[in-house]
């Protein structure tokens, strides 16, 4: 137990925080962007930040934000006290993809290329620290990994009529992490449009070692309207997601 705290703690781990996008699919149901929705008082974004700031397993926080929502940001942290000594604020761009590349050349020169960077959709706002730590014990014994769901509905192929063994499909998720040298060579390679990174990484020819990593569903993310509610009801319900 105490080696695998131990583990955890080692601070070689850097966070990227994603919060630029616009929210648009949202948007017709709420006028903010999603990640900036009040939950029980506070907005949604500080969710997951506060969650990984509490693991204490981060050397330092990227938070990638909007040019236009920087005051806003700040004016969030500071009047939910959060110690901004470790956070930098990175400016994202016109797609995920963007945002991320604009996080990793920021640590191109100020991280080690075996450091591991995490990145995460602030839209998933749930995420317990014992599920930090997992991921951590994982990408400490891996190049790169991804946090994933197991599927529990039955799925089909609709254009062949057919139906795959569930119990080798999983939704893909965040957190997922990498080695920097790991997400340098997946921006230089495959700077498209992937809606994760984990997508890049698996095309990356050499002997990695990769895993994916079962996580409780809860951490879904935030996009529609019901997804809203459903996580406002469960914050509301359980003492322990909130904060
Ligand atoms: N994101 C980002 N920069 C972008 C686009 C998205 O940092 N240019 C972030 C979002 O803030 C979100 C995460 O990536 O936390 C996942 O994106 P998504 O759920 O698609 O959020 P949005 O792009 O904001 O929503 P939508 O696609 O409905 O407009
Ligand atoms: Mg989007």
């Amino acid at each position: 137990m105490l080696k695998f705290i131990d583990t955890c703690m080692k601070k070689d781990n850097y966070l990227v925080l994603l919060l630029a996008g616009d929210g648009n699919r949202l948007r017709k149901d709420i006028d903010e962007k999603k990640q900036f929705h009040l939950i029980l008082n506070k907005p949604l974004f500080l969710y997951p930040l506060i969650s990984f700031i509490k693991s204490n397993a981060f050397k330092k926080y990227l938070l990638v934000i909007s040019k236009s929502d920087e005051e806003l940001v700040k004016k969030n942290l500071q009047d939910n006290r959060i110690d901004t000594k470790d956070i930098i604020f990175i400016y994202g761009g016109k797609t995920r993809n963007e945002s991320v590349k604009n996080a990793i050349s920021y640590l191109t020169d100020k991280a080690n290329d075996d450091d591991k960077i995490f990145i995460h959709d602030s839209a998933r706002a749930i995420i317990s620290i014992k599920t930090i730590y997992k991921l951590v014990d994982a990408i400490n014994k891996n190049d790169f990994i991804t946090s994933a769901f197991p599927i529990y509905d039955s799925i089909i192929l609709k254009d062949k009529l057919e139906y795959i063994n569930r119990d080798n499909c999983y939704r893909v998720s965040t957190p997922q992490a990498f080695s920097l040298d790991v997400i340098k060579k997946c921006y230089e390679k495959y700077d498209d449009k992937a809606t994760d990174d984990y997508s890049k990484a698996i095309k990356l020819e050499g002997n990695y070692k990769t895993d994916i990593v079962n996580i409780p569903s809860i951490s879904f993310k935030v996009t529609t309207i019901d997804d809203l509610i459903m996580l406002e009801s469960i914050i509301k319900n359980n003492k322990e997601y909130q904060i």
